[in-house]
């Protein structure tokens, strides 16, 4: 009897997500060049004999149902293509190959055409919801050829997060758009963890909130319109006691704050210049992980420059606050990375919908949050919204949650507590509400010194002048 779906890569992601399979009334066969994690696999799925595994290419290939549905959970980069190339020899046309990691998109489109002239389907397939999510239920974003998804489909939707009940994968687009969703995810990733440690700091400083209180405070906001996956976790980890250290204090206290990246972040900032789209609160999430990483500096320079004593707040008055401004800072974020989606698809070909989208991010993965289900109705109202802030869902919640925001940006910069994903919610919202900028200069200067030439608002045409 061959099995149902193969997986190759068997680390923490693949070993659950196999299990996971499993659960769901599918055999799986894993291959992993490590005998280890091959034995280890066996073990614990093999009592149901719905699980099997090989450190062979050819065994793996093998023991496969036709058309074969292979999943590659393995680092991004050059791994991808040395197993590509080791599966090869041994599959057939019409065989599907699927990426579940994080790979760059123009990676996935390269590997697209390349198999696709040997008649193999490949899948850019983003997976969210770390190890936890892998093993119980991830939210899954495939892009590739709509014909092949047919055969994957009832295993993805039976393994993936369901919320109610609706599953939370979903045909996306051709190609790497599954790919592109999943980086943008995680830029928007990026900008809510970037806010929600804003508000930890500004709670800390200058409302004198401790660890349990501010677990309190993550917790109730967590039970209201802010429930999401990363609210919720910060509100965990706030009341983590420490093994570890001499003190016994919490274990938040004593992690160095520097913030590592593998860089889908980063790619979303860089795509998003490419592309023309503006998305400052995922740009400043990113430089603020590189401002983190600078330590040594930071503490020298610490030393240099005085910062102003804290004014406090008063504690529920700045909790109410923050609230909102979190509230509207994530809708921001959410605003500029799905913004950043309508545009790449019309850019790519991908087609995508946005609806959708938002629909399978309700459940199992990072950025779920009770928000995404009212950002699905806004697109499912309009479907062509170019932009959420433009949505009659949201002038409200925007409006009752944007005066806080300024008071705490004020307060902040007047204190010296940076609040710099906060501020570029705040500024964007500004700007992108304004009917009238500023640029005007600049388009004048850029005339003045490089005749450049710029338009009138009152006239058709292109404008020169001889300024000096
Ligand atoms: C997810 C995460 C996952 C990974 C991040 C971490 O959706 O499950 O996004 O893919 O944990 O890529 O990214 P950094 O290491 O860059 O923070």
């Amino acid at each position: 009897e061959k099995y149902d779906f193969g997986l190759v890569g068997l680390g923490v992601m693949g070993r659950n997500f196999i299990l996971n399979v499993a659960d769901n009334g599918f055999s799986a066969y894993g291959h992993d060049l490590d005998p280890e994690k091959v034995a280890a696999l066996k073990e614990e799925g093999g009592h149901e004999a719905k699980v099997n595994a090989s450190t062979s290419i050819k065994t793996f290939v093998q023991a496969l149902k036709e058309p074969r549905k292979i999943m590659l959970l393995v680092p991004a980069g050059k791994i991808v293509d040395a197993v590509i190339e080791s599966l090869l020899p041994h599959i057939d046309r019409g065989d599907i190959i699927i990426d579940g990691g994080n790979s760059f998109f123009t990676d996935t489109d390269r590997r697209e055409a390349y198999l696709h002239d040997k008649a193999i389907n490949f899948f850019g397939a983003g997976v969210s919801g770390g190890a936890k999510g892998a093993r119980l239920g991830p939210s899954i974003m495939p892009g590739g050829s709509k014909s092949a998804y047919q055969h994957i489909k009832p295993i993805f939707e039976a393994v993936s997060a369901k919320y109610k009940g609706e599953p939370c994968v979903a045909y996306l687009g051709p190609k790497s758009s599954g790919n592109y969703v999943k980086m943008v995810h995680n830029g928007i990733e990026y900008g809510l963890m970037q806010l929600t440690s804003e508000v930890y700091d500004l709670l800390k400083k200058a409302g004198d909130f401790s660890n349990e209180e501010m677990h309190d405070t993550f917790s109730k906001w967590n039970a209201g319109r802010l429930q999401s996956f990363l609210v919720e976790i910060t509100s965990k980890i706030l009341e983590q006691k420490d093994e570890l250290g001499l003190d016994k204090g919490h274990l938040v206290d004593q992690i160095l704050d520097k913030a590592k990246q593998k860089g889908t972040g980063k790619w979303t900032s860089q795509n998003a210049m490419d592309l023309g789209i503006p998305v400052p609160s995922i740009d400043i999430a990113v430089s603020m992980r590189e401002i983190s990483g600078l330590k040594d500096e930071r503490i020298e320079a610490d030393k240099l420059y005085d910062r102003p004593e804290i004014e406090k707040l008063d504690k529920k008055e700045l909790e109410k606050m923050a609230e909102e401004a979190l509230y509207f800072s994530f809708i921001i974020t959410y605003a500029q990375g799905l913004h950043q989606l309508a545009d790449a698809s019309k850019e790519y070909n991908y087609n995508l919908d946005i609806t959708t989208i938002a629909k399978i991010w309700r459940a199992g993965c990072i950025i779920r949050a009770g928000l995404l289900a009212d950002i699905s109705e806004a697109f499912e109202a309009d479907k062509d919204l170019p932009n959420l802030l433009l949505s009659s869902h949201f002038i409200d919640k925007v409006k009752s949650t944007v005066g806080s925001t300024r008071k705490l940006v004020a307060h902040a910069a007047a204190n010296g507590i940076p609040l710099p994903g906060i501020s570029n919610s705040l500024t964007y919202f500004d700007a992108y509400t304004s009917s009238r900028l500023p640029l005007n200069l600049i388009q004048a200067q850029r005339d003045f010194f490089g005749s450049h030439t710029y338009e009138r608002l009152d006239k058709e045409g292109i404008f020169h002048t001889e300024w000096e």
